[in-house]
């Protein structure tokens, strides 16, 4: 039988750099949201270009709602994604308090088809969130033009493609706001529950910063409506570990 996944195969090949990474951090004292989430935003953002930045969060589907939440977007306002999807797409667009209007997919690509985007605009569209699904890009310079035709904002879901490229540009980067899950799972999956954000303004990464920790400013103030959804020290020290030797 050819199992589905097997996060213990990528701990075997990774076995003591983890188990090393692991030792660092209880040694440290420090578990949640320190160097090791600091170092992993960083190393992740310059894996993916120059001038980007990462926020690492609880987990995918929490990156989604956040990267809507910090647009302004919730009740009322649709966001069109693909109607085949993991559930967790849908999940982080209710979790943000906006409805999901589903697209087709194109059968080749298995990707959202941005003919069937442009059939489900309408006057509460605000956004449109394209899925790379298992590792294949969509279409995404049509979907940005069709974002700049109507003024839609535009959230890749990454979270089954880590790495993909579209003629050598990574997918992420092709919006301002992307939404990766590091569930072990995944391209890039730590040993429990782990999400990033990657997005081209340092100001929203400051602001997603602030919202994955109940709206703090940076004297413990909750300024906005925050959340709780913090990266820990042991997952971004493993996830490390594995981006910076992939798996052969
Ligand atoms: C396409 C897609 N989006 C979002 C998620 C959400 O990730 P998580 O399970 O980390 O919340 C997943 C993973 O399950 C996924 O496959």
């Amino acid at each position: 039988m050819i199992p589905f996944s097997d996060p213990f195969a990528s701990y075997k090949y990774h076995k003591s750099e983890i188990d090393f990474a692991v030792q660092r951090v209880l040694d440290s004292g420090w578990y949640v949201l320190g160097k090791e989430v600091n170092a992993f935003e960083e190393e992740f953002a310059s894996f993916h270009g120059e001038n980007l930045h990462a926020v690492g969060v609880a987990n995918g589907t929490d990156a989604i709602a956040l990267c809507l939440r910090s647009l302004g977007l919730g009740l009322g306002d649709e966001v069109i994604t693909p109607s085949h999807t993991a559930v967790a797409t849908v999940a982080g667009i209710e979790q943000a308090g906006c409805s999901p209007v589903f697209a087709d997919i194109d059968p080749v690509s298995r990707c959202i088809d941005p003919r069937s985007i442009e059939e489900r605009i309408g006057p509460k569209t605000r956004a449109i969130m394209p899925v790379h699904i298992y590792g294949q890009p969509a279409e995404m310079h049509k979907i940005l033009e069709i974002g700049k035709a109507h003024q839609l904002e535009v959230i890749e879901d990454c979270s089954q493609a880590h790495g993909a490229e579209i003629d050598g540009q990574k997918v992420g980067t092709f919006a301002n706001l992307s939404a990766f899950s590091c569930y072990p799972t995944k391209n890039l999956g730590g040993t429990g529950d782990g999400g990033v954000i990657l997005c081209r303004s340092k100001d929203f990464a400051n602001k997603i910063k602030s919202l994955r920790q109940y709206g703090w400013n940076e004297h413990r103030e909750s300024t906005i409506t925050g959340f709780n959804s913090r990266l820990d020290e042991m997952q971004a020290a493993i996830l490390r570990v594995k981006a910076k030797t992939p798996e052969r």
